[in-house]
């Protein structure tokens, strides 16, 4: 099949790479020239785990292209996705502008049928909007098109194994020819069973923002645990064990940290109050999951504030600036904040990530030190702030960490470490929702033993 997709981002790519890899014909086409370039040469512009043999394979199969000129993809192709930005707006409000500016491109560009699929998250009504304004803004008399929602639920970090094997696709359609096409497009991808669920496109559009607000509300309600945790001296990592074994809870989105992050969670839940508040629904959880999350990192920012008073001339290590591991996305990562927090209180930072330096370094506001290197941040540091779970940050070399900070202090966002061997190994360890171990050694040959 011939398939387009408008917006090559984090979305956008890992879905065109994976139907070019199912043996579609696929043109991505992108109004960012450079990033149409980058790709065009066989370079990827996002980190993703094992997106980039298949990126290549396609691209030297000649099934998968990029262009920055829409009317060339959408010549040819007959189903047209579309991947583009849906960000906040002030009032909460997903902006559709991305969305309707190419709509109405494309309501002039249609010459022959269509199937427009918004693969966007897109608040409830898009698709009739799409539809409507697809109508009035000079359809050519005789084109006959389709407008279908069909949400993406890709995590970042794992995007290619789930696009690839999808747990369920929607499509939300009421004509079945629509649904039949879309179908045979996902049909390769759910080989093991994984059902394909047809539905209407209003149900379809919520689904979305249902799944991520409820997965946001897993993740505060443990963060509420946790903090109940803390006050009553109980340690929340037995407390989520014990509730993740029960089927019906779940051990997935159950981890207490810092709070939910990244460029889909944050503006979803956001949205999802918006459209209620439209429909003159007051929904009351949605509030409480976005209080918890705030109130997360100011938690920790809390802690080192407590432990160290004034920051002025403090120096922190910063460990993780990534929203999550395996990604470079760092949109809405609590470390970004957190370190804004640290600098604007006369702190300095020197923060390693594995992935995500880069874009940090461009979203960051304030000027941050780093290195390439996990330990080199450590050096001369007064204290190490872990903000993100990459693996190799689960088994570090305590006795570098020993010699290198100046004190030895952990402010553990994610809570990695084990807090009692942590406190044997001689260090201060504030962690979420687990009591305060004293740390009971203090000499390198005793890090040596305990470890
Ligand atoms: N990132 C995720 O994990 C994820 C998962 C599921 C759903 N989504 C949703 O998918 C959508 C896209 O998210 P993303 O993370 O891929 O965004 P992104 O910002 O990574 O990519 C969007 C791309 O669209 C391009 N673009 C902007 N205007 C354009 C135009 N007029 N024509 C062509 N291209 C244009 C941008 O240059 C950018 O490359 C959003 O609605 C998001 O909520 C994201």
């Amino acid at each position: 099949m011939k398939v387009a997709f408008i917006g090559t981002g984090y979305v956008g790519l890992v879905s065109a790479t994976a139907f070019a890899e199912m043996g579609n014909d696929v043109t991505c086409v992108d109004v960012d020239q450079k990033k149409v370039d980058k790709l065009s040469s066989g370079k990827l512009t996002i980190y993703e785990p094992g997106l980039d043999d298949l990126f290549l394979r396609n691209i030297r199969e000649n099934r998968l292209s990029f262009t920055t000129k829409l009317e060339e993809a959408v010549k040819k192709s007959t189903i047209l996705f579309l991947t583009l930005p849906t960000p906040p707006q002030e009032d909460g409000s997903a902006d559709l502008s991305y969305v309707m500016n190419v709509t109405n491109q494309l309501a002039t560009l249609l010459d022959s049928y269509k199937l427009v699929v918004t693969k966007s998250t897109v608040p409830v009504g898009t698709a009739d909007k799409i539809r409507t304004a697809l109508e009035a803004k000079g359809l050519r008399s005789g084109v006959h098109f389709d407008v279908v929602s069909n949400p993406e639920f890709l995590r970042e970090g794992s995007a290619v194994q789930d696009f690839m094997k999808p747990e369920r696709v929607v499509i939300g359609t009421r004509n079945p020819a629509a649904a039949e096409l879309m179908r045979s497009l996902y049909d390769p991808f759910v080989r093991n069973g994984n059902p394909i669920i047809v539905m209407d496109e209003r149900s379809s559009e919520l689904v979305k923002y249902a799944s991520n607000g409820f997965l946001a509300m897993k993740i505060s309600f443990i963060n509420e645990i946790a903090n109940l945790c803390e006050a009553v001296g109980a340690d929340v990592e037995r407390v989520r064990q014990g509730m993740g074994k029960d089927s019906r809870i779940g051990s997935q989105f159950l981890y207490a940290g810092l709070g939910y992050g990244g460029s889909c969670f944050p503006k979803d839940v956001q949205a999802l109050a918006r459209t209620s508040k439209e429909f003159d629904y007051n929904f009351q959880i949605l509030k409480a999951v976005m209080n918890v999350n705030e109130m997360q990192r100011e938690n920790l920012l809390e802690k080192v504030v407590e432990r160290f008073g004034d920051l002025t001339g403090k120096q922190f290590a910063v460990w993780g600036l990534a929203f999550k591991p395996n990604t470079d996305d760092v949109r809405e990562a609590p470390a970004l904040w957190l370190i804004e927090q640290l600098v604007n209180r006369g702190a300095k930072v020197v923060a390693y990530d594995p992935e995500g330096l880069e874009n940090a370094l461009r979203s960051l506001k304030v000027d941050i030190q780093w290195a390439k290197d996990r330990n080199e941040v450590l050096n001369n540091s007064d204290a190490l702030i872990i903000c993100t779970e990459w693996n190799e940050f689960r088994n570090p070399d305590w006795d570098v960490m020993k010699s290198s900070l100046n004190n030895q202090i952990i402010f553990d966002g994610r809570n990695l470490y084990d807090s009692q061997r942590v406190a044997e190994l001689g260090f201060e360890y504030y962690s979420i929702g687990r009591p305060f171990i004293a740390p009971t050694a203090s000499e390198k040959t005793s890090i040596q033993r305990a470890a």
